[in-house]
């Protein structure tokens, strides 16, 4: 029987829905506003600063520093960090000024553009300061904490206000292998999708232990706790809470929220979907029970959406063994040969319904090279990134549903007309 609460979307509805959602996969759709009054010729310098240069905000420094060697017009101008010694390393490799806070950095009126790669929850917070001091953002994944789901709202409708260019760090949306996945779906290799499995499995829990450079490190000069913090709880300072920040929900979320928008994301844009509308989220910490560790290290999201379509992601840090990611239509099946990761995967499979299976190589080229370029590109053209801020808004608002709901033990909706997730 047909659900009278749910669209009925045919088939030739779905391609061509999918037609403009696999071309902002693609390609740029335009942006209703242009900055400062002017879009920006390709040849004039734009000034970068850098928020939180950790692991992922080195290898984003070492990322523009290689673009201005090969002759982009970019200038690293400034960074900062709440842990001092990181700020230092940069600014000696790059010429960059050091700033002590974000906002003395945003204060900066040469930074055009600043890239965000501080601990999950400072994201949304600093990118709205950013916005609000007219910078464009590159803002690292998760776009926010499982528990901000109104501040990343509010994020999502001040960028446009302000008429900001903001890409959020799912690289895997410039990869050239999800684009091949993308361009088989709108040409309706599968007919119209209703089933995504995909899975992200690890063998340990590395990841959420992260490396701690100074045991008896303390609060002071050189070490922001504050600054850290920002609107979590204020708990007392320890080493692990500061510099191994994964393990903490006040500051993560575990597989959901720092795993899955690697392999979900890409997903949501190649089928187009918008607001899932029921989510369940299960698992818990199964195997890495022996240290203070908050967070899952199995988890697994079911997510129902109003497109007539299921996505099922799930994970375990126990064992490496992996699934091969699926998309199911009437019409036949795309899988994807893995490891499936932001950077691409070695090949794809399209098996239909009826006649043989075809085999279509994958790309593991650099995902996130080709995603500073499409942001770089869209601060000059004031279009819109591949994963500009109104996606990253409704990836978010599934990741926080999942989370809600294993961390409540309820089933989470979500009502459209108030942009809101209920949980009962
Ligand atoms: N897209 C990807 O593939 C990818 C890969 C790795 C990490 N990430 C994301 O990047 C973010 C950072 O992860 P990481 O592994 O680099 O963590 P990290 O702890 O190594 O780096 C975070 C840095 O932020 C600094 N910091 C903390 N509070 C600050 C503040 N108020 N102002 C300025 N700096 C502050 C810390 O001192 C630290 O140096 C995470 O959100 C993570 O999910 C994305």
């Amino acid at each position: 029987m047909k659900d009278p609460t749910r669209p009925q979307l045919t088939r030739r509805d779905f391609i061509r829905t999918t037609a403009t959602a696999a071309a902002a996969v693609g390609a740029i759709t335009a942006a209703p506003f242009v900055a400062r009054g002017q879009v920006l010729g390709a040849n004039s310098k734009l000034g970068v600063g850098f928020i939180g240069v950790g692991g992922r905000g080195r290898s984003h420094v070492n990322t523009i520093a290689r673009m201005v060697k090969a002759g982009d017009p970019l200038q690293i101008l400034g960074v900062c960090d709440a842990y001092a010694f990181r700020a230092e390393e940069v600014a000696k490799q790059t010429g960059a000024k050091i700033y002590k806070t974000h906002h003395d950095l945003l204060a900066e009126k040469g930074i055009d553009v600043v890239c965000i790669a501080t601990p999950d929850r400072l994201h949304v917070p600093q990118a709205l300061d950013a916005v609000r001091a007219g910078k464009d953002v590159y803002c690292e994944k998760p776009m926010g904490h499982w528990s901000q789901a109104t501040l990343s709202r509010q994020f999502c409708l001040e960028t446009q206000k302000f008429k900001r260019v903001v890409q959020i760090g799912n690289q895997g949306n410039s990869s050239k292998a999800w684009r091949k996945v993308a361009e088989l779906v709108r040409q309706g290799v599968v007919g119209r999708p209703q089933h995504v499995q995909a899975g992200y499995f690890r063998d340990g829990d590395w990841g959420e232990r992260m490396h701690i450079p100074d045991k008896s490190a303390k609060p002071g000069p050189e070490l922001d706790w504050a600054g850290f913090l920002g609107d979590a709880p204020k708990k007392p300072f320890t080493v692990d809470r500061f510099f191994s920040w994964r393990k903490y929900l006040d500051y993560a979320g575990g597989p959901c929220t720092d795993l899955f928008p690697h392999v979900f994301t890409p997903f949501v844009s190649i089928l187009g979907l918008k607001f899932p509308s029921l989510a369940v989220g299960s698992g818990g910490i199964l195997k890495f029970d022996t240290y203070d560790r908050e967070v899952p290290d199995t988890f697994n999201m079911c997510l129902d959406y109003p497109e007539r379509l299921s996505v099922t992601i799930v994970c375990t840090l126990a064992n490496g063994y992996p699934t091969e990611p699926a998309i199911r239509g009437d019409e036949g099946t795309i899988t994807l040969q893995g490891p499936v990761w932001e950077l691409g995967f070695d090949g794809v499979t399209v098996i239909p319904r009826k006649g043989q299976p075809t085999k279509v190589p994958g790309d593991k080229s650099d995902s996130v090279f080709a995603h500073w370029q499409n942001f770089l590109e869209c601060v000059r053209t004031r279009e819109k990134p591949v994963a500009d801020v109104e996606f990253g808004y409704r990836v978010q608002v599934a990741l926080n549903m999942a989370m809600l709901s294993y961390l409540e033990k309820k089933v989470a909706t979500f009502d459209l007309e108030k942009e809101e997730i209920v949980l009962s």
